[in-house]
């Protein structure tokens, strides 16, 4: 066999093949980071008085790999007063002293906003941020901790808030934070109500790259 005939073989058995192998490879590969790029930049700012929200959120964080954030109240919710100062805030939608004070949300396309649901409404800490923010443009994400997940009236509630403020709710997730266990209420332990927030994640996902 002369030389150019063992090239052409080698161009046609080889080289020709690995080469549109590479090619058809690329066109998979391709895709999936374009997926990747259309995901907006996303914080998720939290509230959370007794631990769920936070575990729910620190979960979350760690499945979609963004930036997060915590608020305090700076009015304290400690012990029997704080539940009463809180749930009767609620029922008439008073604001409070919050730290930070502002968030800059300007390189965010998406806000995941964390919140307890007390008395069928966000937190005063969230209550006041969403106020004190503007939304524009941006897809904002309720996630919620709750006894008893929220029915829409109350979704809607905070929903307006958002829209008050320039925004849209994108997505409203729940997780339970008690479950009844042969009729009695009972409360979820924080692996339970991390491995929640784990499986949204991927709902939510999607919902911050449409
Ligand atoms: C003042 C107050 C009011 C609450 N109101 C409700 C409510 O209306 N519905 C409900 O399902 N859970 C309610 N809860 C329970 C909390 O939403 C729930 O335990 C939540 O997971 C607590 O989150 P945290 O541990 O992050 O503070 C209330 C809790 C407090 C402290």
């Amino acid at each position: 066999m002369n030389k150019r005939k063992a090239a052409s073989i080698m161009w046609r058995c080889v080289v020709a093949p690995v080469f549109i192998m590479v090619c058809i490879g690329a066109l998979y590969v391709q895709p999936a980071c374009a997926l990747e790029d259309t995901a907006v930049k996303t914080l998720i700012v939290y509230y959370s008085r007794t631990g769920n929200t936070k575990t729910a959120c620190e979960a979350l964080q760690k499945e979609l790999g963004c930036d997060i954030l915590e608020i305090r109240d700076l009015k304290s919710r400690a012990g029997g007063w704080g539940f009463f100062t809180a749930a009767l805030g609620s029922m008439f939608n008073t604001h409070t002293e919050i730290d930070p004070d502002h968030i800059d949300l300007a390189p965010y396309g998406a806000v995941v906003i964390g919140s307890p649901v007390w008395a069928g409404r966000p937190a005063a800490s969230i209550r006041t941020f969403i106020a004190k923010h503007r939304f524009d443009g941006r897809k904002v994400i309720m996630f919620t901790t709750t006894n008893v997940f929220e029915n829409k009236g109350s979704q809607s509630r905070t929903e307006k808030m958002v829209v008050q403020s320039g925004g849209r709710v994108a997505g409203y997730f729940q997780v339970a934070a008690t479950e009844k266990i042969n009729g009695e209420k009972t409360v979820r332990s924080r692996e339970l109500i991390a491995q929640d927030a784990v499986k949204l994640a991927s709902e939510i996902e999607t919902v911050l790259k449409q």
